[in-house]
């Protein structure tokens, strides 16, 4: 092969990896929003985080808004979370004045497949999905989502303990 040929080559790759750049670029431009989040498994059943939660991957998830008055879905989407157990979602559109919340679909692990539906869960699942109240950007995170097992582990105790959850023990010790 000539010197030309390999110089030929090596341009026509370069600029086909740049035409590849630029269109994801545009892909991603279309979305308003890039929601991100975590989903947990808690041996714990508490719905939050402690050093027991573990990620979860390949867990479904979903991200839903619907108008506050006539209950009518105005986006649905879906995603699967990565092996560190984050999920990744492309929005579109602007939803100011809807309800947006993200929910669980399915775990993977059978060990850990409950869905918490304690009335605080959905306020936590909240998310925000406009510009129009002072968050700039694309970026908007999410709070964690905990799939739970059937019993809590009795590490849990211990664990509770240490973060001083428990306000009764807390005023104990400090008696
Ligand atoms: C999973 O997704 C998160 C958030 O997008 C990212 O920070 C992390 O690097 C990803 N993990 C892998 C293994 O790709
Ligand atoms: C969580 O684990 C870390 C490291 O093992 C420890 O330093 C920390 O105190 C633990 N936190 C709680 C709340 O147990």
């Amino acid at each position: 092969m000539g010197k030309s040929t390999i110089i030929f080559i090596a341009s026509a790759i370069c600029l086909f990896s740049l035409l590849g750049i630029t269109q994801a670029n545009e892909e991603s431009d279309n979305y308003q929003f890039i929601l991100e989040g975590i989903v947990y498994c808690d041996p714990c059943r508490s719905i939050f985080k402690t050093n027991l939660s573990e990620p979860v991957a390949d867990a479904r998830v979903g991200m839903q808004c619907r108008h506050p008055e006539t209950e009518q879905v105005t986006i649905t989407v879906t995603a699967s979370t990565n092996s560190t157990g984050y999920y990744h979602m492309l929005i579109e559109g602007d939803h100011e004045n809807e309800i947006c919340e993200t929910y669980l679909i399915k775990s993977p692990k059978e060990d850990c497949s409950e869905i918490p539906t304690e009335g605080h869960t959905k306020e936590l699942s909240r998310v925000t999905l406009t510009s129009n109240n002072g968050i700039a950007g694309k970026n908007r995170e999410s709070n964690a989502l905990f799939f739970l097992t059937k019993k809590a582990a009795p590490e849990c105790q211990q664990e509770f303990k240490e973060m001083e959850y428990l306000p009764e023990l807390k005023d104990i010790n400090q008696a």
